[in-house]
C-alpha cells in the first residue's frame, strides 16, 4: 500500500507542486492524500485544489502554538496520513509535535545545511561569497531546520547573480530533489544510524567544483610582465 503524504505550506506552492505531479506516478511510492496551509490565503491551496488533492486549512494566526497544533494533529489523524512533508511551511513546530513525527517529517531548505539556516539564505550566500549553494532535504528534528540530511542538490553561484537568479536556480534543484527523496523515504529505503540517515539509492560520482579546476588552473605559469 502506498504511503499516505500530507504536504503542508504556507505559500505559493511550487514544491507541493512538484510533488503532486511525481505521485501522479503509477510506480511512485507514496499518494498524496491532502495539502494543509496554515493561512488561508496560500497560492499553494488552489493549485492542489485544481490537481484533485485534497485541502485544509488550520489557521495559525492569533492562537497559541498549542492550540495549532492539536488541531493539525486531529486532521492528519483523521485523514489517516503517514508521513508530513514541508514544502515552505513557514510556523515553528513544537519540540511535542516533532517529536511525534519523528522519522516521519521530511523538510526542503534552500541551502545546503547546515549552513544558512533560517530566512532569506540566498542573499545570506551571496554576501558570504560561497561558490556553491543548493538545497536540502532532511527528516525534521527539534531546532529550526535540522535533522538528518536525506539528499542534497549543488548549483554553481556565478559572478552575475543576484538573489533572483540565484533563487531561481536553487528552486529548479529542489523541484527534483524533493519528489526523490520523499520516494525513497515511502519506499523503506531511509535508515537512521546513530543520528545520521543512510539511503539506499543511487551514488553521487564525481567532483562538484565552482570555478573548474582545470589543466591550466593547476599548471605553473611563468609570472607575466
Ligand atoms: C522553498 O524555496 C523552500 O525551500 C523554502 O521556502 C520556499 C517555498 O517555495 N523553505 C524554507 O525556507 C523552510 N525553511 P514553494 O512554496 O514554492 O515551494
Amino acid at each position: 500500500m502506498k504511503a499516505r503524504v500530507a504536504i503542508l505550506i504556507s505559500g505559493r506552492g511550487s514544491n507541493m507542486a512538484a510533488l503532486i505531479a511525481a505521485a501522479r506516478a503509477p510506480d511512485y511510492p507514496a499518494e498524496i492524500a491532502l495539502v494543509l496551509s496554515n493561512r488561508a490565503d496560500a497560492g499553494g491551496l488552489a493549485l492542489a485544489a485544481a490537481a484533485g488533492v485534497p485541502v485544509a486549512v488550520v489557521e495559525s494566526r492569533g492562537r497559541p502554538r498549542e492550540a495549532f497544533e492539536a488541531e493539525l494533529q486531529a486532521v492528519l489523524e483523521a485523514r489517516r496520513i503517514g508521513l508530513v512533508a514541508l514544502a515552505g511551511f513557514m510556523r515553528v513546530l513544537t519540540e511535542g509535535f516533532v517529536r511525534a513525527w519523528e522519522g516521519r517529517m521530511l523538510n526542503i531548505h534552500p541551502s545546503l545545511l547546515p549552513a544558512f539556516k533560517g530566512l532569506d539564505t540566498h542573499r545570506r550566500a551571496l554576501e558570504a561569497g560561497v561558490r556553491l549553494h543548493g538545497c536540502t532535504v532532511h527528516l525534521v528534528s527539534p531546532g529550526v531546520d535540522e535533522g538528518p540530511i536525506l539528499a542534497q542538490a549543488a548549483v554553481p553561484v556565478l559572478a552575475e547573480d543576484d538573489e533572483a537568479a540565484l533563487a531561481a536556480r536553487v528552486l529548479a534543484e529542489e523541484h527534483r530533489l524533493y519528489p526523490a527523496a520523499l520516494a525513497w523515504l515511502a519506499a523503506g529505503r531511509v535508515r537512521l544510524e546513530g543520528g545520521r540517515a543512510r539511503v539506499e539509492a543511487e551514488g553521487a560520482s564525481g567532483v562538484l567544483a565552482n570555478p573548474l579546476p582545470g589543466p591550466a588552473a593547476l599548471s605553473t605559469q611563468p609570472p607575466r610582465d
